[in-house]
């Protein structure tokens, strides 16, 4: 082994709900059209978890799948995160220890990350550390949400944006140069307000007049996170670019967090970026929070595989209000 073990992406998997929900069927729940979710989001349909389906399972499904692919024994797994804001438990245990025992993964510590919809990105990085120090051999990152069970289906202005899902990477120390070359992690907390779960957690517990009032689903100021969303796209893509010393020529692919396309094409308008570069998949599964780049990065490898020494990059935003981006040179 060289001195400084470098990290590889081993295997990758991903879980999708069987169960679609198109524009047309949200069109009957709240005031709204296909024509007004299309123009505004890019979204056609999303999918959704069934009664007993949640991020756990969704979890355990992409990490099994994760895990199959890079041929890996689960007794050499050595950590698993999962990124999600929608556990399957308030307080504890975490999401990731019901994965880690579901998966057979005897031997590995197990924790939840949540950083919104950058929980995924949040938690490449950190899986990533893990095996960079030389402490890990091999992590298993999953993002799950289970978004339609914190979404108000009352409220147009949200309730048209999210879907379910979850995907996962397994990590592994590698000798072949690349891997993580660099990343931004950001926040700001004085955003918190545009896009937050108000009530029903410890700092409120929930009440009766709560669940009335619905507070304790997630609410959002569309308008606000939009511009946060394009501008911190664009920022934290260019700095993370300029330092793993490329340009964005250079880059290969750009998987951004699935949110709405208009936010996506505003990034892609403000970067000199080769055809083809930025891949979306969010008009069939909407913004799935901690899985989408996961997801969307098994369609890409799918229809478009990267190749040794290809650059990857990988932004996202949301709440806290935060960000993160990530630049990973191919060295699978
Ligand atoms: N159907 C029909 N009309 C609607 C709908 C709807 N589903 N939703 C809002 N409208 C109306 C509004 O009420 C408003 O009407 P008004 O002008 O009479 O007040 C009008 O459409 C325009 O509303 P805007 O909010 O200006 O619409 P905008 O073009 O900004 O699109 C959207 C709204 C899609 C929510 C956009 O602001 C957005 O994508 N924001 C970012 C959201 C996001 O990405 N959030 C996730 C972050 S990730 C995480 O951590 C969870």
């Amino acid at each position: 082994m060289s001195e400084k073990p470098y990290v590889k992406f081993a295997g990758w998997g991903k879980f999708l709900p069987a169960r679609i929900m198109s524009n047309d069927e949200i069109e009957a729940l709240v005031d709204t059209s296909d024509e007004w979710i299309r123009t505004r989001t890019g979204i056609t349909e999303r999918r959704i978890a069934a009664e007993d389906e949640s991020s756990g399972t969704m979890a355990i499904e992409a990490g099994r799948q994760a895990i199959t692919a890079a041929n890996w024994d689960p007794e050499d797994i050595d950590l698993v995160i999962v990124a999600t804001a929608t556990p399957d438990h308030i307080g504890f245990p975490a999401t990731a220890s019901l994965v880690q025992e579901a998966l057979g993964a005897t031997r590995a510590g197990a924790f939840d990350l949540n950083a919104g919809c950058t929980g995924f990105v949040y938690a490449l990085v950190t899986g990533s550390q893990f095996i960079q120090s030389g402490a890990y051999r091999r992590v298993l990152v999953i993002g799950s949400d289970v978004m339609s069970r914190i979404v108000n289906w009352q409220d147009r202005t949200t309730c048209v944006l999210f879907g379910d899902g979850a995907g996962a990477v397994a990590l592994e120390v590698t000798e072949q140069p690349g891997g993580l070359r660099s990343f931004v992690l950001g926040s700001d907390g004085s955003g918190a307000k545009h896009l937050l779960v108000p009530k029903g957690g410890n700092r409120y517990p929930l009440t009766h007049e709560m669940l009335e009032a619905r507070s304790h689903l997630l609410q959002m100021n569309g308008r606000e996170v939009f511009r946060f969303a394009t501008t911190k796209m664009h920022e934290s893509l260019t700095r993370t670019i300029a330092d793993a010393s490329l340009c964005t020529k250079d880059i290969r692919m750009i998987v951004p967090h699935q949110a709405n396309i208009r936010i996506i094409d505003g990034a892609k308008s403000k970067l000199d970026l080769a055809d083809g570069t930025m891949f979306t998949n969010v008009d069939r599964n909407g913004n799935t929070s901690s899985a989408s780049i996961p997801v969307a990065l098994c369609k890409a490898m799918a229809e478009r595989p990267l190749q040794f020494g290809d650059h990857l990059a990988m932004v996202a935003f949301g709440a806290g209000l935060c960000w993160g981006a990530a630049v990973w040179q191919w060295n699978s």
